[in-house]
């Protein structure tokens, strides 16, 4: 199936009873195992690529790879820039065929953060991409949760009308990279959230989010869910475990116990989020 932008996984519109799964990939393994689980569950998803998988591998090759496999599987698929910070990234990436693309300008000034993101959208929306923007920031660990950085309704409507982005990446009680789940959601803020944007919401740091307040995202508006350290985890304990045998050293059998690990684990979360048999 050709690839889709992110709007073109909802063909039916977006509804308050699923959201699709983000799923950051960074090698052939998690491309696989993504793939695998959406078409086990029928469900649309979101191949990420981030820019510490950018660093590893690079982007070209990266794509390339998501490409190449994403387009012989009869699911709907998108691939998406997970995080970009500059122009020029977001540039190469729409060259090369992304078919969504976010910017994080979170950490600009306001004024800032909606200059760059209306780039962003032109450059996404000339090469028929969605774009993603934020607005809000994400407190970088539990311990440092602040309310007074989470995103607030209005400015966040006049984000949207002012960027025209197709998706919003909003803060409520996440945070990135939790290796477990405790972390709640502002529910109440999410439902006036929800009453002033015109477009769909993003869940961002979606790893430590306990499951009813996800399931509760998601009938608030949430249309988007990112899950990356939880696949990290999965797949290095199943390799960190297949390693300790004393069976004889074959690599490739230790890696697809880890790729089967991410598998299982998107296929739980794509339940979650009642993304199956939406595809
Ligand atoms: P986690 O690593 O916390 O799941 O966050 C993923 C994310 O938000 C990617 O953009």
């Amino acid at each position: 199936m050709t690839l889709q932008n992110l709007a073109g996984l909802f063909p039916r519109g977006y509804t308050n009873d699923w959201a699709v799964g983000h799923f950051n990939v960074h090698n052939h393994e998690f491309m696989r195992a993504v793939i695998d689980a959406a078409e086990a569950e029928q469900a649309p998803a979101i191949l990420a690529i981030g820019m510490l998988s950018i660093k590893y591998m690079g982007l070209a090759p990266l794509f390339a790879a998501a490409r190449n496999m994403a387009t012989s599987s009869p699911v709907p698929l998108a691939i998406h820039l997970d995080h970009a910070r500059d122009l020029a990234t977001v540039k190469q990436a729409l060259e090369l065929g992304f078919t969504s693309v976010m910017f994080d300008g979170s950490y600009l000034s306001y004024e800032e953060n909606v200059a760059q993101t209306r780039k962003v959208v032109t450059m996404a929306h000339a090469a028929g991409a969605t774009a993603e923007g934020e607005i809000g920031i994400l407190p970088p660990s539990m311990e440092q949760m602040d309310a007074t950085t989470f995103t607030r309704p209005e400015q966040a409507a006049e984000f949207a009308d002012t960027t025209g982005v197709d998706f919003l990446a909003v803060s409520l009680g996440s945070v990135h990279g939790m290796q477990t789940k405790g972390a709640t959601l502002d529910l109440d803020l999410l439902s006036r959230l929800n009453e002033s944007l015109r477009c769909p919401m993003v869940l961002h740091g979606a790893s430590g989010v306990i499951d009813t307040d996800i399931r509760a995202a998601i009938g608030c508006g949430i249309r988007k869910v990112n899950v990356n350290t939880e696949l990290k985890i999965a797949f290095k304990n199943r390799l960190r475990a297949a390693m300790a045998t004393d069976e004889p050293i074959d690599l490739l059998t230790d890696l697809r116990e880890g790729m089967d690990a991410v598998r299982e684990a998107c296929r739980n979360r794509i339940r979650t989020f009642g993304s199956n048999g939406e595809a």
